[in-house]
């Protein structure tokens, strides 16, 4: 998705905007820009394509200057051709800007701009901002971009430049997250971002951005206010806030010597799930100590449903909350696609506690089902990776995966960074709701093993691999599981389609022979989720439908397991931990599959095509 890098200071900005550029690569993206003010003007360079093309540009036709902002775009309004990437200019070619967002009404302001004469160049939605702020420009940069976006509607983080008021980068939010980075070691110079890894490696003390708010960026400070209130015809007003240390190493975004994002994250996960759980187990009282609920702990004990709302792989890790609340809990839970939920008309009843769940916490259409929640009177709560985000800052109480900043497009640690918060929540609220503490502390001690049986199960790459390697040119795969495993299996399917491009569905295992069945044959492989729990026998009945029609079958079993080794062309074998558990040990394996088969079919594993990290518009 879109990403915004700016600098203000006394160093050539462009080395350093491509820096920021190449840290939200991640996000993926399809063409790359910069603009940059100077003595003489501004000069912009852009290209659809790679980062790497830009820097060519740049090498070819340099853009001096120490103030620039730069931007990679994932086309949504225009395709990713060059005129459409940003930055965009109005028509003197004075003011450049860099937008994430969509402007709801841009056919309209485009049709008025054009009447009183202004041509446009490009598809974007974008563009109209530059024409507007020109339009509006009276000697006060600042001024020219509040008075602009009394006239938008839709979302924006927005970076402006111009050599008509040189000196200063003005940004804006609303809807799409924004951060300035505010430099170290004395140096006189501000970075502006959409997020944190762009700037990390110049600065740890940011500032984050609310909706509604515009800085005003110098090299020697910035000053935050009230868009509304920049009214020229009054004094505006300051907001004073508080910086934020990031903890996040730049080396933990890098590699480490994996070959791909994904495979470095897929193997911190014994790292993670500790992490995840680090300081929240009570051994004595068989619970879970959730910080970050203490201001709702009352409307917790009150609550009577539960809706989860999430999208993509958190929708999926929402699911499984979905079995562990009700089983130990005994709460009625509901998961929606945010999508869903914010154009529904929801019915939510007193004491209803809303759970937004994203590992980015700015999925656009999350944090509008949230803020609908929030609007029908529901007590809110995030289950959010990133610290700081927009979801985490917007929810009455939360709990953060701790996960670490997750790369990869396809996302795994996260996962079960989210599976851990979702069974130390169940086990928090089972033990409110009269779970006994001697199950408490059996899940506790089950808890505190599970680092290690990651651990254990990662060093069974080899198996995974021997398997990936015979089915890597399949076109389609089946993945069934049941009760919690239903889940496990659509994030198994949505792992291989997202990386492989390998057509691949999730069902739950017995709903197979009302449909997908017709597909099996000896061209079908289909994996299945058959831990050792409460419906192992009725799975193993559910593989005999698949081998009797041919299918190849690849089982994902607890360890001990005698019967489905006899029945089935392969098995992967987990280590055995307790039913809550299981979700996060089964879910592994098919990461590794997925991501084998990827790197066999030549696949951009970390920036699949047409995906991005953090969707941020609708
Ligand atoms: C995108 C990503 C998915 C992710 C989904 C929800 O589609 O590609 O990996 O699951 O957004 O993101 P969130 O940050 O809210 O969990």
């Amino acid at each position: 998705m879109c990403g915004i890098v700016g600098y203000i200071g006394t160093r050539e900005a462009t080395p350093l905007l491509v820096e920021g550029l190449k840290r939200l690569e991640y996000r993926g993206y399809d063409s790359a820009g910069v603009a940059v003010q100077n003595g003489t003007g501004v000069e912009v360079r852009k290209t659809a394509g790679k980062i790497a093309r830009l820097e060519e540009l740049l090498t070819e036709m340099p853009a001096p200057g120490a103030v620039g902002i730069a931007h990679t775009r994932w086309a949504t309004h225009g395709a990713p051709t060059t005129p459409n990437a940003h930055p965009h200019i109005d028509e003197s070619g004075q003011i450049a800007l860099v937008h994430n967002g969509i402007i709801e009404n841009a056919d309209a302001l485009r049709r008025e701009l054009h009447e009183v004469g202004y041509e446009f160049h490009t598809d974007t939605d974008t563009e109209v901002l530059a024409h507007l702020i020109s339009m509006l420009f009276e000697g006060n940069l600042e001024q020219a971009v509040a008075a602009t976006l009394t006239q938008v509607e839709g979302t924006y983080g927005l970076a402006v430049l111009s050599a008509l008021d040189p000196g200063k980068i003005v940004v804006a939010r609303h809807g799409a997250p924004l951060l300035l980075g505010l430099a170290e070691n004395g140096e006189r110079a501000m970075f502006v971002a959409s997020d944190v890894a762009a700037v990390l490696g110049h600065t740890r003390k940011v500032v984050y951005l609310d909706d509604g708010e515009l800085a005003v960026l110098r090299n020697d400070g910035y000053e935050l206010m009230d868009l509304g209130s920049l009214d020229p015809s009054q004094p505006p007003r300051f907001i004073e806030k508080e910086i934020s240390h990031v903890t996040w190493d730049l080396e933990r975004i890098e590699r480490s010597g994996y070959p791909h994002f994904m495979l470095k994250e897929i193997f911190e996960q014994p790292d993670t799930v500790r992490n995840a759980m680090r300081g929240r187990v009570l051994e004595e009282e068989g619970t879970a100590r959730l910080g970050g609920l203490h201001g709702i702990f009352d409307r917790l004990n009150a609550a009577q449903r539960i809706i989860f709302t999430a999208c993509g792989t958190s929708w999926h890790a929402a699911l499984v909350g979905e079995y562990l609340l009700e089983e130990y809990a005994r709460i009625p839970v509901e998961v929606e696609y945010a999508s869903e939920f914010r154009y529904r008309n929801p019915v939510i009843p007193e004491n209803t506690v809303v759970v937004a769940m994203s590992q980015s916490g700015e999925t656009a259409d999350t944090l509008a089902a949230l803020r609908e929640a929030k609007k029908r009177g529901a007590t809110t709560m995030g289950i959010v990776n990133v610290v700081g985000s927009t979801i985490a800052r917007q929810t009455d109480g939360g709990v953060y995966t701790h996960t670490g900043p997750e790369i990869g497009v396809a996302s795994t640690k996260a996962f079960t960074g989210q599976l851990t918060v979702l069974s130390l929540f169940a086990l928090m609220m089972a033990r409110r709701r009269g779970m006994s503490i001697l199950q408490g502390r059996e899940i506790v001690a089950a808890l505190r093993e599970l680092p290690e049986k990651v651990e254990e199960l990662l060093s069974a790459q080899e198996l995974v691999s021997q398997i990936a390697a015979q089915y890597a040119d399949h076109p389609n795969f089946l993945y069934l599981g049941r009760g919690a495993h239903f889940p496990v299996a659509l994030e198994g399917a949505l792992k291989l389609k997202e990386i492989s491009y390998i057509h691949a569905e999730g069902y739950p295992a017995a709903e197979m022979k009302h449909g997908p069945i017709a597909l099996i044959d000896e061209e079908m492989p289909v994996v299945v989720l058959a831990p050792n729990d409460p419906v192992y026998s009725k799975v193993v009945s559910n593989v005999e439908e698949v081998k009797a029609r041919g299918g190849k079958v690849i089982a994902v079993v607890s360890e001990g397991d005698r019967v489905l080794l006899e029945k089935v062309d392969h098995v992967i074998t987990v280590p055995s931990t307790i039913e809550m558990l299981q979700p996060i040990l089964t879910s592994i394996p098919l990461q590794i599959l997925a991501y084998d088969i990827a790197v066999r079919r030549g696949c951009s594993v970390d920036q699949p095509r047409n995906l991005a990290k953090s969707v941020t518009v609708e």
